[in-house]
C-alpha cells in the first residue's frame, strides 16, 4: 500500500475508539505499518481485524499507561518487535467533570495519571526508537489553553502537557525530531461518554456540531507527513460553532 507514510511506523495510545482509532485508520491508509495501544482487548482485536481486512500491517498492545511497570515490558516487547518509530501518538486520556469544592481525589488521580503521567511514561519509553525525521504528537485539549469550570483538574493535566511538548521539541530537535501539539475542541468520540454518561454525551453534541474523530486525525497526519525541516509545534482545531 503506497501513500505519504509507506512503510512507517506510528505507535498512538488510545487507539480503542475515538481519535486514536481514527488516527490508526487514517495512517494505515497513508501505508504505515501501526501499532495500537489501549486497555481493552476485544476493541483492539475488532481493529485488528478492520486493519487485516485492508491489507494494513500491524500490531496492538494491551496495556495502561498508568501501570509503569506493565508499560516497561510492553515498550520493551515494542522496541523488540520494531527497530524504530517514525511517528509517536500521545493519545489516551480521560476527563470528568468536577467541581474543586465537590471533586473526587481517586478521580483527579486518574486523570492525572493518565493524561499526564501517562504521557511522560509513553514518550520515555518510546524515545529510544525515535530517530530523524521522526513525529511525536500530543493530544492536549482547547482546555489545555482556556480552563474549564467544570472541568479544572482535567484542564490542568492538558495546560501541563504544553511546556512538557516544548521541553521535548528542545530536547529532540538536534536529533531532527519534531513535536507537535494537537488541541482539538468538542469531538464525538466516547470521551464525553465515559466522562458523564450517555445522555450528557448525546446533549452536549446537541449545542453544536462537534468536530469528527476523523477530523483530528487529518490534522495528525498533515503535521506528521510535512517535510523533515517543518515543525508544526501547535494545532488548534475547534468545531466552526463552538464558542470557548
Ligand atoms: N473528545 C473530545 O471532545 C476531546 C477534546 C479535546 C481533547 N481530547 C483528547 O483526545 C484524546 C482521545 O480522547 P477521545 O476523545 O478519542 O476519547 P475516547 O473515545 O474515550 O478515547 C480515549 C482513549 O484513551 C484510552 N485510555 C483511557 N484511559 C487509558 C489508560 N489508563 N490506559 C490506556 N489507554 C487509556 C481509551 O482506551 P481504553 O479504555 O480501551 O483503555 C481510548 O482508546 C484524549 O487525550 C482527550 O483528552 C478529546
Amino acid at each position: 500500500m503506497m501513500g505519504a507514510l509507506h512503510n512507517k511506523n506510528v505507535l498512538v495510545t488510545g487507539a480503542s475508539s475515538g481519535i486514536g482509532r481514527a488516527v490508526i485508520l487514517a495512517v494505515a491508509r497513508e501505508g504505515a505499518c501501526v501499532i495500537a495501544l489501549a486497555r481493552r482487548a476485544d476493541r483492539l482485536e475488532a481493529l485488528s481485524a478492520e486493519l487485516d481486512a485492508r491489507g494494513a500491517s500491524h500490531g496492538t498492545r494491551v496495556c495502561d499507561v498508568r501501570d509503569v511497570t506493565r508499560m516497561r515490558r510492553v515498550f520493551g516487547s515494542i522496541r523488540d518487535r520494531y527497530e524504530h518509530l517514525d511517528v509517536l501518538v500521545v493519545n489516551a486520556g480521560l476527563g470528568y467533570p468536577s467541581t474543586i469544592a465537590d471533586g473526587a481525589v481517586e478521580r483527579w488521580r486518574e486523570e492525572i495519571e493518565t493524561n499526564l503521567l501517562g504521557a511522560l511514561v509513553t514518550i520515555q519509553e518510546a524515545l529510544p526508537l525515535m530517530s530523524t525525521g521522526g513525529t511525536v504528537v500530543v493530544v492536549s485539549s482547547v482546555v489545555g489553553r482556556k480552563p474549564s469550570r467544570s472541568m479544572p483538574v482535567y484542564s490542568a493535566t492538558k495546560f501541563a502537557l504544553h511546556p512538557i511538548t516544548e521541553a521535548l521539541r528542545l530536547e529532540l530537535r538536534e536529533r531532527g525530531v519534531r513535536v507537535t501539539s494537537v488541541q482539538p475542541g468538542l469531538v464525538r468520540t466516547e470521551f464525553a461518554e465515559v466522562g458523564q454518561g450517555a445522555d450528557a454525551a448525546s446533549n452536549l453534541y446537541q449545542m453544536f456540531p462537534p468536530l469528527e474523530p476523523e477530523d483530528v486525525a487529518d490534522a495528525v497526519v498533515w503535521a506528521a507527513t510535512r517535510p523533515p525541516r517543518v515543525s508544526v509545534s501547535e494545532i488548534l482545531i475547534r468545531p466552526t460553532e463552538q464558542q470557548f
